[in-house]
C-alpha cells in the first residue's frame, strides 16, 4: 500500500525501481566513459590516468550497489522464475 495516514508516500517499490534503474544506467555510462578516459597514458581532460582509474573504481562500487538493489527489488520475480523452472524440470 502506498499510503501512510492519508498521505501518499513516494518511495513505493515501482518508484524505487525507476530511481535505482536510472542511477544504474547513468553509472554504467560513467563506468564505460572512465574506461575510455583511462585509455591514454597522459589521462584526459586534464585529469591523470591514475585519477580516472580511482574514479572508475568509485563509480564501479556504486554501480555494483545499484545492481544489488535492482536484484533485491526484483527478488520476487526472480524467485518466481526459479520456482516455475524447478516445477517444470523436476530432478
Ligand atoms: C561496464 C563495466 C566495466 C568495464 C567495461 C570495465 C573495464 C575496465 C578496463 C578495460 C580496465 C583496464 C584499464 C586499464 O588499466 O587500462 C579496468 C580497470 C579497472 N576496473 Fe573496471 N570495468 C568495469 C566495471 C568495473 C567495476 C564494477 C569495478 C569495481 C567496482 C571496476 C574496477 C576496476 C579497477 C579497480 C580497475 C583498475 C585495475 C588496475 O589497477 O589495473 N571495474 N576496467
Amino acid at each position: 500500500m502506498a499510503e501512510t495516514a492519508g498521505k501518499k508516500r513516494w518511495w513505493t517499490r515501482g518508484n524505487l525501481l525507476i530511481a535505482v534503474n536510472a542511477l544504474a544506467f547513468l553509472a554504467a555510462l560513467c563506468q564505460v566513459a572512465t574506461v575510455l578516459a583511462m585509455g591514454s597514458d597522459a589521462g584526459a581532460f586534464g585529469i591523470s590516468r591514475k585519477d580516472w582509474r580511482e574514479l572508475h573504481q568509485g563509480v564501479g562500487v556504486f554501480l555494483l550497489c545499484a545492481i544489488g538493489l535492482h536484484v533485491l527489488l526484483n527478488g520476487r520475480w526472480i524467485l518466481g522464475v526459479v520456482r516455475s523452472f524447478r516445477a517444470n524440470h523436476p530432478s
